[in-house]
C-alpha cells in the first residue's frame, strides 16, 4: 500500500505552480491514499477552503485530512463562536478521523485550539477525551501498522529546536507507546525530518512533512513524504520540489519486528 503523506498546504499562500506540480506528482505517483495533515488554509476564509476542496477533488484517490492551526480564524468573532466551520463546510465534518485500509489502521486527532493557556495560540493541545479515543481505536485494531496523524509535532528533528507546546504531549506520548503505535505523521514545521523512538522492543518512527506547496518555507523547500508498506515492511521516501518537479532526496527502510506471543 501506498500512502502520500502531505503537509502545511496554506491555500492562500501557496506557490500555483506547486500545486500544480504536487497534483501532478500525485496523480502519477497514484498513492492509495493522501494524508494531509493540517494547516489547509492560510486564513480560514471560505475562498481558500474552497480552493483546497477543488485541489482535493482533482485527486483521484482518497484524502484522510485533519485542521491545523491555521485552519481556525484569526481574531474574529468566528473564531470564538464556530471556529471549525468553514473547515467542516468545505472539506470534512469529522476533525479527528479514522480509517482502516488493507494494512493500516489510521487514527487522525485535532490539536489546533480556538484558545490556548500561552501566548502562542499558534500551539496544539491533546485533551483526555482524544487520548481515550486513540486507545480506544487500537484497542480493537487488527492492521499490523498503526498509524497517528496530527499537525502539531511531538517529536523534534535534532538540528531544528522544538518551540513548539503541545498541551499534555507527555501524555500522549505515553499512550503512543502504551498503544505500540507505529507511525506518528505531523506537520506545522515546514520542515521535513524522521525521529524514531524506541520502548522495550517497539520502535515509533515520528514522520514529519515540509509545506507541500506554501510560499512559507524554512530551511527547505516544499516537499512530500511517500509510504509504501507491506504487512512487515515500511520504505518513506521524502520528496523535495525542485526545478518544477518532486525528487527524492532522502529514503528510510523499517522492517517491523515479530512481536512474539
Ligand atoms: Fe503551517
Ligand atoms: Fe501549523
Amino acid at each position: 500500500m501506498k500512502i502520500a503523506h502531505i503537509s502545511d498546504l496554506h491555500f492562500g499562500a501557496h506557490d500555483p505552480v506547486v500545486r500544480d506540480a504536487l497534483l501532478a506528482h500525485l496523480i502519477e505517483a497514484k498513492p492509495h491514499l493522501v494524508i494531509a495533515s493540517g494547516d489547509i488554509t492560510q486564513s480560514a476564509t471560505d475562498a481558500e477552503f474552497a480552493a483546497a476542496r477543488v485541489f482535493f477533488d482533482e485527486l483521484p484517490m482518497e484524502v484522510f485530512v485533519i485542521p491545523g492551526n491555521h485552519d481556525l480564524p484569526g481574531m474574529d468573532l468566528t473564531r470564538f463562536v464556530n471556529p471549525f466551520g468553514r473547515y467542516r463546510r468545505h472539506l470534512i465534518d469529522e476533525l479527528d478521523p479514522e480509517l482502516a485500509a488493507g494494512p493500516v489502521h489510521i487514527k487522525g486527532i485535532n490539536t489546533a485550539r480556538r484558545i490556548l493557556p500561552h501566548w502562542n495560540w499558534a500551539n496544539g493541545a491533546v485533551s483526555a477525551k482524544q487520548r481515550r479515543d486513540i486507545a480506544k481505536t487500537f484497542e480493537v485494531a487488527t492492521a499490523p501498522w498503526r498509524i497517528l496523524v496530527l499537525h502539531h509535532p511531538l517529536m523534534s528533528p535534532k538540528e531544528f529546536p522544538l518551540d513548539i507546546t503541545v498541551f499534555n504531549s507527555r501524555e500522549l506520548l505515553q499512550t503512543i507507546a502504551d498503544q505500540r503505535i507505529d507511525i506518528v505523521l505531523a506537520g506545522h514545521q515546514h520542515h521535513a525530518y524522521i525521529e524514531t523512538r524506541q520502548e522495550t522492543e517497539h520502535k515509533t518512527l515520528f514522520v514529519s512533512a515540509s509545506t507541500a506547496m506554501s510560499t512559507r518555507i524554512r530551511r527547505q523547500p516544499q516537499g512530500l513524504n511517500m509510504l509504501e508498506l507491506t504487512d512487515t515492511t515500511l520504505r518513506i521516501d521524502q520528496l523535495r520540489y525542485a526545478d518544477g518537479r518532486f525528487v527524492l532526496f532522502e529514503a528510510l527502510t523499517h522492517v517491523k519486528p515479530t512481536v512474539s506471543g
